[in-house]
């Protein structure tokens, strides 16, 4: 019996592969460089399974260029590159990766914030600079990290996990979320809830780890900046359009707030001039970036396909009410 076609925009890893061999006839996109839009429609056309990156739009367009489609599989956490209601509509599974990259991501969340507070990439400058001349005592003086207010703005999985790494600081966590977490995690990562406008001002670092919503999208805007101690430093993990980039920029040339670390944008790779400064560490979107955890993130999209070409419930499935009508 001939295999489901399925279409890989990116050659995976191994692991991944091995996965799909036996049950898929995989086509992978095996260049460096991301596949044009018009070169992903056109490969699609005959295709039952999609694997795809962030960096593709799941949406009407792509879903009526395939019809034979039945699942597109995500590599990413994140999702609002699919629209996920069109492919309800059409009967298309559509699937992500969670539960990997969370520990990866707090750590990374975590290297922005230490980079961004010791001033790491201007004294990684100097020191290849040549331009070294000696010790100093004000050089390069930076904030300590120890000992402060770390606000999480988004307390899931993720948020959880920058927060258990915030004790051996010994920091006070304060956190924000739609819904508020149970006493007993509450307890255990020794958090306390407020509200946005609260946390923002009490905070001396804030980290964000929302999903990108609607009702997330330039969820931190002038009027936050504004709330934010002149001190305090932005982290943000999470997604670009979270925050206002322009802004974000305008609070940094005011002085409104001390830094960022920022490793996503609002029109990647797109990365606005403003945020090119010396008290911001610029990333271009890495924090799931460990090969461990890209591996697993390869290896879950590639089990959600074979789930379905066999018959079985993609494990990370986002909207389950296609089964029901299938
Ligand atoms: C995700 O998974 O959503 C990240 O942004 C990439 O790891």
């Amino acid at each position: 019996m001939a295999k489901p076609k399925v279409f890989a925009t990116h050659s995976l890893f191994d692991a991944a592969r091995q996965i799909l061999q036996e049950t898929c006839e995989v086509e992978y996109w095996a260049k460096p460089e991301r596949p044009p839009r018009e070169e992903v429609l056109r490969r699609v056309k005959d295709k039952e399974g999609l694997i795809c990156l962030l960096t593709e739009k799941i949406n009407e367009d792509l879903l009526s260029a395939a019809p034979n489609l039945r699942i597109a599989a995500n590599v990413a956490v994140g999702f609002d590159n699919i629209d996920v209601a069109a492919c309800t509509k059409r009967s298309v599974i559509a699937s992500n990766t969670p539960g990997v990259l969370d520990e990866t991501t707090a750590d990374f969340a975590w290297t922005l914030l230490m980079a961004v507070a010791r001033r790491l990439s201007e004294g990684e400058a100097l020191a290849r600079s040549g331009n070294w001349k000696n010790w100093d005592l004000d050089q390069l003086v930076g904030t300590d990290v120890w000992g402060k207010t770390l606000g999480i703005v988004g307390f899931g999985r993720i948020g959880r996990a920058v927060a258990r790494r915030a004790s051996g600081f010994q920091m006070r966590i304060i956190y924000t979320d739609a819904v508020r977490a149970s006493e007993a995690v509450e307890k255990e990562l020794k958090a306390e809830f407020r509200d946005l406008n609260a946390l923002l001002a009490e905070s001396d670092f804030i980290s964000v780890h929302v999903p990108l919503l609607p009702e997330t999208r330039g969820l931190l805007d002038t009027p936050k900046f504004h709330r934010m101690k002149p001190t305090a430093f932005l982290i943000n993990t999470s997604r670009g359009p979270v925050v206002n980039e322009a802004a974000l920029v305008a609070a940094l040339e005011a002085g409104k707030i001390a830094g960022a670390g920022l490793d996503v944008y609002e029109k990647e790779p797109f990365i606005h001039p403003g945020l090119k400064r010396a008290n911001v560490v610029l990333a271009p979107h890495m924090a799931s970036a460990s090969l461990e955890t890209r591996t697993k993130m390869a290896c879950i999209a590639a089990e959600n396909v074979v789930a379905v070409f066999t018959g079985r419930r993609p494990p990370n499935i986002l909207n389950p009410e296609v089964l029901k009508t299938s």
